[in-house]
């Protein structure tokens, strides 16, 4: 197993670039988006250069976020699906918000929250590059007719907020739980970390490492 000291791998070097790339051409496509959705934020587009540059840039930004999205879906999507033990963290969701919980929790690599927020970046993606692609002037809105165009849009306004809210939720919840976002920078948490906020998993590394060979946990 990969370990420094008393530190737990949690995410490989290629996910958190993946990660990081995303967070980047998240930041640019949400912003030029905004800045054509609210005129107070025209001046967004700027961050691409020129509102022209933005136009032309937007698409392939999500596109590129679509791509390390599906990257990180191969890679994840093990850790997200449901398990019965999600139901503990929904029951003592109040101790979970309160950093106050006395019994053990079973969370896994992910807790529930994480879950659900998984698997809804990922379906507001595909809705996101659906729509996009039907109102993509320079390529496809040709082949469709206004009102599919118009609907397509009205779409994609409305996954766009959606997940800029949850990712707005996605870095607060990363920023409150400590030692989350040196994680994703560095790759390791402390094994006190991993049993505070994920004591199945921790529970997992350990039979693991007494047990060597058997699969990753
Ligand atoms: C400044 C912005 C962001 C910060 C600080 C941040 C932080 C983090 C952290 C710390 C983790 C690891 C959580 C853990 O180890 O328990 C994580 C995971 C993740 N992040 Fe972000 N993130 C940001 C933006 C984004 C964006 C824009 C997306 C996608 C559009 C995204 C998608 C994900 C996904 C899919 C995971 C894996 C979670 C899972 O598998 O359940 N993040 N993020």
């Amino acid at each position: 197993m990969n370990r420094k000291k008393d530190q737990i791998l949690r995410t490989k070097f290629p996910e958190r670039l993946c990660h990081w790339m995303i967070v980047l051409c998240f930041f640019l496509a949400a912003t030029s988006g905004i800045s054509w959705f609210l005129p107070t934020f025209a001046w967004l587009s700027g961050l691409l250069g020129t509102p022209q540059m933005a136009r032309i840039l937007h698409p392939f930004l999500g596109i590129a976020v679509f791509v390390g999205l599906c990257y990180m879906f191969v890679k994840f999507v093990k850790y997200n699906l449901p398990a019965r033990t999600d139901a503990i963290w929904f029951r003592n969701i109040r101790g979970v918000l309160l950093n106050n919980h006395e019994q053990p929790l079973r969370i896994g690599k992910y807790n529930a929250g994480q879950k659900l927020l998984f698997w809804a970046i990922m379906a507001s993606i595909i809705v996101l590059l659906v729509s996009g692609l039907i109102m993509w002037r320079a390529y496809f809105s040709e082949y469709f007719t206004i009102p599919v165009i118009r609907l397509a849009i009205l779409v994609h306004s409305v996954a766009g907020i959606g997940l800029i809210l949850l990712i707005l939720g996605h870095i607060y919840l990363a920023i409150w739980v400590r030692g989350s976002v040196s994680g994703m920078v560095t790759g390791y948490v402390s094994k006190a970390w991993a049993r505070q906020h994920h004591d199945r998993w921790a529970d997992e590394l350990d039979a693991k490492e007494a047990a060597p060979g058997r699969g990753k946990p």
